[in-house]
C-alpha cells in the first residue's frame, strides 16, 4: 500500500484521484515547511476532507500528560480518521499503550531499528514507522530491519503494520516493499516520478500515430 507523506490539500486531492493511495502521513517538519503560517486544525481538516483512510498527526509535546491531552485534541477533529503519531521513547510507549486501550489509532514514529519497531508493536501501535532515509544516513542497510520486523509481526500474528517513511528515491519504495513493508509513505514528487518511463511514452505515441494514420480512414 501507499500512503502520501504530505500536508498539501491540493496535491493530496489530485493524487488520491489516481486510486492508488490509502492514507496520509504528516509530521511537524512537513507542516512547518508546507503550512507554517496556517492553523493546524484547519489544515488537517482540509487534508481529511480530500483523502480517505488514516491521516497521521504527530504529537509535539514531551510529557505523558501533555501528549495524551494533545492526542485528545487531534483525535476529536475526526475520530475515525485521525491517527496519532507518537514519537518513540519510553514515554511514547506509555502513551501508545494508553491510546491503544482507548481504541485510538497510533503510528509510532522515528524508528531506526528492529528492537524499537518490535517494542512499538508490543505496546499496541497500529502502525510502526521505520525511517528508511535516516537509517541509510547512518550508513546502515534498512532492508534487514524491515525484513526482521515483518517476520516477527507475522510469527506472532501481531496486528501492527509497518510503514516505511523517509523515502528519498523511488528505489527506496521498491526495496521497502520487497523487504516486507506493508505500507510505504511517499512524498508526492517521488510518486509522480513512478509514472514516467520513456519506452511507455514512445509505445503509446506509436500506437496512437498508427491508429490516426490507418488506411481507409474516412
Ligand atoms: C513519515 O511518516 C515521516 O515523518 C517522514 O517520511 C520523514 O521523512 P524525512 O526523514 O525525509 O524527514
Amino acid at each position: 500500500m501507499f500512503f502520501l507523506d504530505s500536508s498539501e490539500p491540493r496535491e493530496i486531492r489530485d493524487i488520491f484521484a489516481w486510486g492508488v493511495v490509502s492514507g496520509v502521513t504528516t509530521n511537524p517538519l512537513i507542516l512547518a515547511r508546507e503550512a507554517g503560517a496556517a492553523d493546524l486544525e484547519t489544515r488537517i481538516r482540509e487534508v481529511v476532507a480530500v483523502s480517505t483512510g488514516h491521516v497521521s498527526v504527530e504529537l509535539t509535546t514531551e510529557t505523558e500528560a501533555a501528549m495524551l491531552e494533545e492526542a485528545g485534541v487531534y483525535h476529536a477533529w475526526a475520530p475515525e480518521r485521525i491517527c496519532i503519531k507518537v514519537p518513540f521513547s519510553e514515554i511514547g510507549l506509555r502513551v501508545t499503550q494508553r491510546l491503544h486501550r482507548q481504541g485510538v489509532a497510533t503510528n509510532v514514529t522515528c524508528l531506526m531499528s528492529f528492537n524499537q519497531a518490535y517494542l512499538a508493536a508490543l505496546a499496541g501501535g497500529t502502525y510502526v514507522s521505520i525511517f528508511s532515509g535516516r537509517v541509510r544516513d547512518m550508513g546502515y542497510d534498512v532492508r534487514p530491519v524491515i525484513a526482521q520486523t515483518r517476520e516477527q509481526l507475522d510469527r506472532e500474528r501481531m496486528e501492527a503494520k509497518i510503514i516505511i517513511g523517509s523515502v528519498r528515491h523511488f528505489m527506496d519504495v521498491n526495496e521497502s516493499l520487497g523487504a516486507g513493508a506493508h505500507i510505504v509513505t511517499v512524498p508526492p514528487p517521488i510518486l509522480r516520478k513512478m509514472l514516467h518511463n520513456p519506452k511507455t511514452d514512445e509505445t503509446i505515441r506509436e500506437f496512437n500515430s498508427a491508429w490516426a494514420a490507418r488506411q481507409g480512414r474516412s
